[in-house]
């Protein structure tokens, strides 16, 4: 007996260093196998967006020359190209932070880009046509020009119907990554980080998020993707463009869609626990962007998330000031000049929201920001901070 017991307790102590090794073995196979998918991804991530850019800046390389445009300075180019590598870098690291799914780093529909491909093109005369005759007037007959305010009554970009028809819905995807060099998408996920945040602290209760000017419901798309735990709304003032959002997201069960003006928000105060909105801003006049944060603020709940991107603006860009100016002058864009301008920090925090962040992305920035619980009293923006480069600001409250 005593004999079997010793005989048992040699095994077992036999059998556990081999035990320990294997299981070494395994986390070590583990690691090695993590490591050569992540390098993997990152050489493919990275191909696919250098392909993607390649033709793209050598396309607008070409119609600068053509066109006799204003050519770049040394340094605004590197200033341009180091935001993109930034950008590249931070997505890759988001997906490794497990902010949002790899799925997303190869998601760009090459096929249907492929089949808008020819339309595309085919219209470019007309947009030429109209860029030339500066005719931001030619919109479809039969337009209700009372369903509209006359800012949004226009072919902005110089795009044939604005964002009046479906046509004009169906090329828009393709035309918007044709212009951000395959970096629309990638900018426009940078809205998803915080979100992730704010839910990890949040607990498991069902969350509302609405995406003002939801466009063709890409930001929808890849949120629904990254937190299906939400509860997804979009709101549009083209009803085209929610058209074609309807198709985009047709396989994601909870969202619904409205076609209404963002500074009359059809929704109940305090009904969501997450607002975002990406590149409205800088189509909106002055007064309008104010009016739209003010309805941000009332349809959030206290404690709420604001995540805003838009345009990059000069306070924290300044190196990007020859773009930013191209933009202006390039394309039609009535209200950017004033944009680029006008921190969209302030009207931010005097909405009554505390700016927690802002982050340059490429061509764009995103701010972060809270409805705050039962705040009163005037808000002070510390301007200085946003100057330093950084894109950070700061603001408080003087009797809150
Ligand atoms: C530059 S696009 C951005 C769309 C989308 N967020 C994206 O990332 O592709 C601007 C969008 O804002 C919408 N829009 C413009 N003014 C609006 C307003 N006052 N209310 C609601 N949507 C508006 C346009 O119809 C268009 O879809």
């Amino acid at each position: 007996m005593q004999r079997d017991s010793i005989d048992a307790e040699t095994e077992t102590t036999a059998r556990a260093p081999a035990a320990n090794v294997w299981t070494a073995l395994r986390i070590e196979l583990d690691r090695v196998a993590t490591d050569v998918r992540r390098r993997i991804d990152r050489a493919t991530y990275r191909t696919q967006q250098h392909a993607i850019r390649f033709p793209l800046a050598t396309v607008r390389r070409l119609l600068a020359v053509l066109t006799g445009g204003e050519s770049p300075d040394p340094a605004s180019v590197a200033a341009l190209r180091g935001r993109y590598e930034d950008l590249l870098a931070r997505d890759l690291a988001n997906v490794e932070a497990g902010l949002y799914p790899r799925a997303l780093l190869f998601q760009i529909p090459f096929g249907s880009y492929a089949r808008t491909l020819p339309s595309l093109l085919l219209d470019v005369p007309r947009v030429i046509r109209r860029a030339l005759a500066r005719d931001h007037q030619d919109l479809p007959a039969g337009v209700d020009a009372q369903r509209y305010p006359s800012y949004f009554r226009r072919n902005f970009h110089w795009q044939s119907d604005g964002y009046l028809s479906r046509r004009s819905a169906e090329l828009y995807d393709l035309a918007v990554e044709l212009l951000f060099a395959g970096m629309s998408d990638v900018m426009r996920r940078q809205v998803i980080p915080p979100i992730s945040r704010f839910m990890a602290t949040a607990g498991a209760r069902d969350m509302r998020l609405l995406d003002v000017a939801c466009g063709t419901g890409r930001t929808l798309s890849q949120i629904a993707l990254a937190q299906p735990r939400l509860r997804l709304y979009g709101l549009d003032l083209s009803p085209y463009y929610l058209q074609i959002a309807r198709s985009v997201l047709a396989d994601v069960p909870d969202v619904s869609l409205v076609a209404e003006n963002a500074e009359r928000l059809p929704f109940r105060s305090r009904h969501f626990d997450v607002v975002t909105c990406v590149h409205l801003f800088h189509e909106l006049p002055h007064a309008a962007r104010r009016a739209v944060l003010a309805e941000m603020h009332r349809v959030l709940r206290p404690g709420g998330l604001l995540v805003v991107e838009d345009s990059a603006q000069l306070a924290e860009s300044g190196s990007l000031a020859f773009f930013l100016g191209r933009f202006a002058a390039d394309f039609h864009e009535p209200f950017y000049r004033d944009y680029i301008g006008d921190d969209l920090a302030v009207p931010i925090v005097e909405a009554g929201f505390r700016l927690e962040s802002v982050e340059p992305h490429f061509v764009a920035k995103v701010f972060v920001a809270r409805k705050v619980a039962g705040a009163r009293g005037p808000l002070t923006i510390h301007r200085g901070a946003t100057a330093n480069g950084r894109g950070r600001s700061r603001a408080s409250r003087r009797n809150g």
